[in-house]
């Protein structure tokens, strides 16, 4: 994750969808400051969804978050396969390395039914073989929790354009920019940033930020799931900071598939 990314044709949001070749059509103008490596422990709840039609070599396609033994959290825009070409996996820092964590295949796929405009981007799917016994995370149900200035992390195994290695969970501190920061873009309000339902986080300076192949993963603040990785312009690009879904307007809705 967090990365870098060469200038993209100017104006043009990437909302790539998870796995998805990205357009990369300018060259790199930019060193990178990537996240950090994490380790499977701090974050036993972040799960790696890969995807057999991935284009990737360790099939990474999204993140999600263990919500429940056997429910995980991810974004709505990822789910555009087969329920049986996703498998969630746990545990395992490095895709690669197949000898650890735990994996299950997907049983159940639900998409937030207000899922549109690249809003309420939210999925729940259900493990067919639970992760018991590791910690879930809890879901921030205070909408005033998204706020300026408080500085919640990302994870994810997603691109890195070089600054970290591929494949590989990282994390990333990404500052709570406030949601007028978002919505002073046109591009960002015309792609459907909403107060309500988005945070805007990252670095106007650019550097750090979550990419493509950590949609759906976790945004944690306070031991607590406060966001999903949703979408933004390129990766860590100067005055183009990350969007995520935010969970507290979306808890209600959420509950009532994680208790069922
Ligand atoms: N849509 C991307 C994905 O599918 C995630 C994009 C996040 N981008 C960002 N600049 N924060 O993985």
């Amino acid at each position: 994750m967090i990365l870098k990314r060469a200038a993209l044709i100017a104006g043009v949001l990437i909302l790539a969808s998870a796995g998805a070749a990205t357009a990369s059509t300018g060259a790199d103008r930019r060193l990178i400051v990537g996240g950090t490596l994490a380790s499977t422990s701090e974050a036993p709840w972040a799960i790696a969804l890969t995807n057999s039609n991935s284009s990737k070599q360790s099939s990474r396609w999204c993140g999600a978050t263990l919500v429940r033994a056997d429910k995980i959290i991810t974004a709505a825009h990822c789910m555009t396969k087969p329920a049986d070409s996703y498998t969630a996996i746990q545990g395992r820092a490095d895709l690669l390395d197949d000898e650890t964590g735990r994996t299950s295949a997907i049983s159940r796929i639900w998409i937030h039914p207000d899922y549109t405009n690249n809003r309420n981007d939210f999925a729940v799917l259900t493990l067919a073989q639970p992760f018991t016994g590791v910690p879930t995370l809890k879901l921030e149900t205070d909408p005033k929790a998204d706020r300026k200035g408080v500085v919640p992390t990302v994870y994810g195994w997603g691109d890195t354009e070089d600054t970290g290695p591929a494949d590989t969970l990282q994390k990333a501190a990404v500052p709570d920019l406030g949601d007028s920061t978002c919505l002073a873009d046109k591009g960002y309000v015309g792609n459907g940033y909403t107060a309500a339902t988005n945070i805007c986080a990252g670095y106007l300076e650019g550097g750090r930020d979550a990419c493509q192949g950590d949609s759906g993963g976790p945004l944690v603040l306070n031991g607590r799931l406060l966001g999903t990785v949703s979408w933004g312009r390129g990766c860590a690009d100067r005055g183009y900071p990350g969007v995520y879904a935010e969970i507290a307007p979306a808890a209600p809705i959420l509950r009532t598939q994680l208790d069922r």
